[in-house]
């Protein structure tokens, strides 16, 4: 017998094909007629063995490969197909439970660990979210001088799920970079654990500022001796601060060359400009990078100009964080606690207003990206000036194109804030 090319069984198209489950499944099924070269097609709801036909015809290959393309373009599968997906979720169920256990004995024996470690040393933590981060040696000791790295708190930052596996990552001393639109709260993530912990931080960006020289160090002439100047780089590794590379897929080849060195958890840095020097890394210094369209964000990478492909191996060393905007309802809770003065009728508006918009450019209509540094700007100025549409001149209008802004007022007038009396919301 000749087996249909679109067949999903390798023995010909015969069997049963269905898509829903229980209540609204329907089926089709596939049996060989007894007249020669023709299939029986027999449809119906429910369960295919006991469930009534409603239509049971008979027709040649062609036509019931016109029928196999129909149905898979209308969501049906075979059932050989559902069964093989059953067997692969129970297989991936057994392993689930395996993995848990296993995840559960390795954080109790690193709390064990902890705990031996607490008994002699003092080793303070603040949690952040669940995890208990370690608060930096000379925040305990008072060291005024990294103390002056150390970003101020920002009481309404809103650590959210996301947060587990990265502050994890910081305590395993895990080489962290967070990829995702501008704005998103990449660099104020780990600015604010920073922040809470007592750690210092040294930002560098990648996006035209940064040479090799900022980053690695120069020699230069001070009162006619020639001295060394230490880079961001070298610095952050002797302090022990944290490194924030911001958009690293702007950087220039030397500098991704020098950073592969210290990628490794205790990758030490050759000085070659200065006799080679070696660097050791203090252990509470951290790596982390921020990028607009590396890696998941390679589909975005024609809106953020410039950028390049970092390559497989270089990721490789990194745990890539995806960091997506924040949901609607996160995001009107950080404006409420950003700005207590917002009516609170306003935040879930503006978040909705945020999210349309994103909504648009992910749909390419909008050129340029809503962030929350945006909306609350926005908001801030809005209460300034109790003018919604006013407010959106110098924080929105302005720093997109014509059409752009066009659109981002017709999105806002849909919502409807212009016209409302803000006395009275
Ligand atoms: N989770 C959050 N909680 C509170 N504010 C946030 C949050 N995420 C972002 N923001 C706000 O957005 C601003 C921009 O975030 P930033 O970290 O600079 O973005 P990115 O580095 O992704 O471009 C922050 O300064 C902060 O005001
Ligand atoms: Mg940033």
């Amino acid at each position: 017998m000749n087996a249909s090319p679109l067949a999903v069984h390798d023995d010909g198209p015969e069997g049963v094909y269905t898509r829903g489950a229980g209540e609204v499944r329907e089926w089709w099924r596939v049996s060989l007629s007894e007249r020669a070269n023709l299939f029986r097609i027999e449809h119906g709801h429910g369960d295919a063995a006991t469930g009534k036909v409603d239509i049971d015809t008979v027709v040649d290959l062609d036509n019931l490969d016109a029928k196999l393309l129909k149905w898979r373009r209308e969501g049906f599968a075979a059932d050989a197909g559902r069964e093989d997906e059953a067997r692969a979720a129970e297989a991936g169920s057994r392993f689930g439970a395996e993995l848990r256990l296993a995840a559960a004995s390795a954080a109790s024996a690193r709390a064990a660990r902890r705990g031996a470690h607490g008994a002699g040393s003092e080793v303070r933590t603040v949690r952040i979210g669940t995890v208990d981060v370690p608060v930096a040696q000379a925040a305990l000791n008072g060291a005024p001088a990294s103390q002056a790295r150390v970003p101020r708190i920002n009481d309404a930052y809103l650590f959210t799920a996301r947060t587990d596996d990265i502050a994890m990552d910081i305590v395993e001393n895990r080489r962290v970079m967070l990829i995702g639109h501008t704005g998103s709260g990449k660099t104020s993530f780990v600015e604010q654990i920073a922040a809470r912990t007592g750690h210092g931080v040294l930002r560098a960006n990648m996006n035209g500022q940064t040479t090799i020289g900022d980053f690695v160090g120069f020699w230069t002439v001070k009162g006619g001796e020639t001295v060394w100047v230490d880079g961001v780089l070298p610095i952050a590794m002797r302090e022990g601060a944290w490194l924030v590379i911001d958009e690293l897929d702007f950087a220039e080849p030397s500098i991704l060359a020098v950073l592969t060195a210290v990628l490794e958890p205790d990758g030490r840095l050759l000085l070659k400009e200065r006799g080679n020097e070696i660097v050791t890394p203090h252990p509470e210094f951290r790596l982390f990078a921020t990028a607009n369209a590396a890696g998941a964000m390679s589909a975005y990478r024609h809106l953020y100009q410039g950028a390049n492909l970092l390559n497989e191996a270089f990721l490789d060393r990194w745990r890539v964080y995806l960091f997506d905007y924040l949901s609607k309802d996160e995001e009107a809770e950080v404006l409420r606690r950003t700005l207590p003065q917002l009516p609170p009728a306003l935040a879930p508006t503006l978040a909705a207003i945020a999210a349309d918009c994103r909504a648009a450019f992910a749909r390419e209509d909008l050129a340029s990206a809503f962030s929350t540094r945006r909306l609350i700007d926005w908001a801030e100025l809005m209460l300034r000036t109790g003018d919604a549409e006013r407010a959106a001149g110098p924080s929105i209008y302005a720093k997109v194109s014509a059409e752009d802004a066009a659109l981002i007022r017709s999105i806002i007038r849909h919502h409807a804030i212009f016209d409302a009396d803000p006395g009275a919301r």
